[in-house]
């Protein structure tokens, strides 16, 4: 049987741009030994740039292409065609995508739209999940209607804080929700544009570091919290991974902890009770399938560590992809390897347009 064609998108127009390149180099050097891959850079200005060498991944810079751009159409027919451009001279048909990216029009939605227009398999939740994933206070609404639960959250509307110092909106906060509470854009990740406050002065400057980035802001009770991840595999009935938990470097999880400073560690499992285990996969099975997840997802949750309480914190459809990052370690833990990890994601992405294609687009009686 000849080998699979896969199309591995990495880079895109969000914050998470660098973070992205590492994840399309390790998901296409994992999935080279399988199939063949077709690596395609996003600028962050959006244009897509292709074959990139894995090699080049990593290191990607679009001026080094100029000759490469390349498109795919937004039409059934053109299902899994790539085409040169400015000619649109096709130059390679592929059997899946593979979107590596993290973020705003990578994660969120927006690109699962434009490859569901043009009917070609893709790795990882649809439209629906995607989008729902990336706006934590639609995905609270989602996981609250689900009965998981979450730490107490208020939400607010930029233009709420634009008419004056927002003195009824702080009163609500302090009386719902105390301090310190943790301030952030609805729709981000990577910890971009999150503060916490542990006073007035900080909320109000937390609100203002938010309503930067979102017209939507979330606040949400700050609680004294272990953190610990799960990943999620496969479409209906999924497989959950044992729990792990992020030992944060800094105060909590934040970009630097995450990207910059590399003193944060993973520990995996993490150290819990069996009952503790069998509630956090629980959970993550319910939440995924709330969501209408599908391929993978990486659920995060806060064990309350005064309380002992586990709540939900969010769901990651496109979760941090390298052999050293939680997603991929915790299938590790269980001897599945990114070789078969990435392959057994495309068969899902294979399984998944399959089905979509048994629906029927039009009208009969
Ligand atoms: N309600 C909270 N209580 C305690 N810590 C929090 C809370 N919300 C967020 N954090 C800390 O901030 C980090 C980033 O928040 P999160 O909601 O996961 O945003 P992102 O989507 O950017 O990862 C978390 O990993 C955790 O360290
Ligand atoms: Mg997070």
């Amino acid at each position: 049987m000849p080998k699979l064609k896969i199309a591995v998108l990495f880079g895109g127009r969000s914050g998470e741009h660098e973070v992205s390149r590492n994840s399309g180099a390790a998901i296409s050097n994992a999935l080279s030994v399988s199939c063949e891959v077709f690596p395609i850079g996003v600028a962050k200005d959006g244009q897509w740039y292709g074959p990139i060498p894995l090699a080049e991944i990593t290191a990607f810079e679009p001026q080094n292409y100029p000759e490469k751009k390349v498109t795919i159409l937004p039409f059934p027919h053109s299902r899994g065609i790539i085409y040169s451009l400015p000619n649109l001279a096709k130059i390679e048909e592929v059997d899946a995508f593979f979107p590596a990216m993290h973020g705003t029009f990578g994660e969120d939605g927006t690109l699962q739209g434009f490859l569901e227009l043009s009917q070609v398999a893709y790795v990882g939740s649809g439209v629906l999940a995607s989008s729902a994933g990336m706006d934590k206070i639609i995905m609270k609404r989602i996981f609250a209607d689900a009965g998981l639960p979450q730490v107490p959250y208020l939400s607010f509307l930029r233009k709420e804080l634009d008419s004056g110092p927002p003195d009824k909106i702080i009163k609500l906060i302090k009386k719902e929700l105390g301090f310190p509470c943790f301030i952030k854009p609805a729709n981000m990740g990577s910890s971009v544009g999150i503060s916490k406050a542990i006073d007035e002065e900080q909320l109000r400057q937390g609100l203002s570091k938010a309503a930067e980035y979102d017209r939507k802001i979330i606040v949400e009770k700050g609680i004294n919290a272990r953190e610990i991840e799960i990943s999620v595999l496969g479409n209906e009935n999924p497989q959950v991974s044992l729990p792990g938990e992020i030992i944060p470097c800094n105060e909590f999880y934040d970009y630097k902890a995450k990207y910059v400073d590399d003193r944060s560690s993973l520990r995996i499992p993490a150290d819990l009770t069996s009952n503790q285990i069998k509630k956090i996969q629980e959970y993550g099975t319910i939440a995924y399938e709330a969501i209408d997840a599908a391929g993978l997802a990486r659920i995060d949750f806060f064990i309350d560590k005064d309380t002992n309480e586990i709540l939900i914190n969010e769901i990651n459809t496109l979760p941090g992809f390298t052999a050293i990052s939680m997603y991929a370690k915790l299938w590790q833990h269980s001897g599945l390897y990114m070789e078969e990890l990435t392959k057994k994601l495309v068969d899902y992405a294979l399984e998944r347009n399959a089905e979509s294609r048994r629906n029927k687009t039009v009208y009969t009686d």
